[in-house]
């Protein structure tokens, strides 16, 4: 039976995504789960260069519109060129973020009719769905402290304004309830603490391709 599993961490700017994607890289890697981390548009050409179209262009220059269905263009190559031969190679894929962001920014943030969102959403996945979106959660500001300790130019609080991400991050907690594939994990705390529950979760959750629980 194969092992390959679709993974995806979801969550606001600097709850800890990218940090826990390492870890988990790193915990796998050492245990010989084969896999890939992958991140939109995530290498592939085409990607690439709609992401140098969305940087070229400062907020509000872009209808929404525009932007959501430059993402799921993006999206549409991401799914074909990387993610689903890698799940076809038998890969574990780790995802810093997927569809969860377009539903929880797009969506609850921007304020696009959230059924429409879905149904391009699924249009450019093929309808492939992850086997389990974990939303890392953490306060709005806590998130902007990490960034701002790290020094971060683009503190997206500054940018938007606190209540967009507020949105965002009741739209992650709406999601979470909605979808049976996705579980909310607490993003407080050190890195450390945090990667152990991830662990759990995915040792319980998948048995057979992630190994055991947190500490062995
Ligand atoms: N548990 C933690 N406690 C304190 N600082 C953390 C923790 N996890 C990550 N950080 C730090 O907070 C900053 C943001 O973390 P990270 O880049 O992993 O977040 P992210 O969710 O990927 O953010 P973005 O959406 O902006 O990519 C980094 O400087 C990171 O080192
Ligand atoms: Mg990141």
């Amino acid at each position: 039976m194969s092992r390959a599993r679709f993974i995806v961490l979801e969550g606001v700017e600097g709850a800890g995504k990218t940090t826990q994607i390492r870890l988990l890289s790193a915990w796998l890697a050492g245990a010989g789960v084969e896999h890939v981390t992958a991140r939109e548009p995530g290498g592939t050409e085409v990607g690439e260069a709609i992401r140098g179209v969305l940087l070229a262009h400062r907020e509000g220059d872009v209808p929404p519109e525009t932007e959501l269905l430059l993402m799921l263009g993006a999206r549409a190559a991401f799914v074909r060129q990387v993610v689903r031969p890698a799940l076809a190679a038998g890969k574990v894929v780790l995802a810093d973020r997927f569809d969860f962001s377009t539903f929880a920014y797009q969506g609850y943030g921007r304020g696009l009719d959230l059924d429409a969102v879905r149904r391009l959403n699924a249009f450019a996945t093929d309808g492939l769905v992850p086997d389990l979106v974990v939303v890392l959660d953490l306060p709005v500001g806590e998130g902007a402290e990490r960034q701002a300790r790290e020094g971060s130019e683009r503190d997206r609080i500054e940018v938007e304004g606190a209540a967009f991400l507020e949105r965002v991050r009741e739209g992650y907690r709406a999601l979470v309830a909605q979808e049976g594939h996705a579980r909310m994990v607490d993003a407080r705390g050190d890195a450390e603490a945090v990667h152990r529950r991830l662990r759990t979760l995915l040792g319980d959750t998948f048995p057979e391709t992630f190994p055991g629980r947190a500490g062995s």
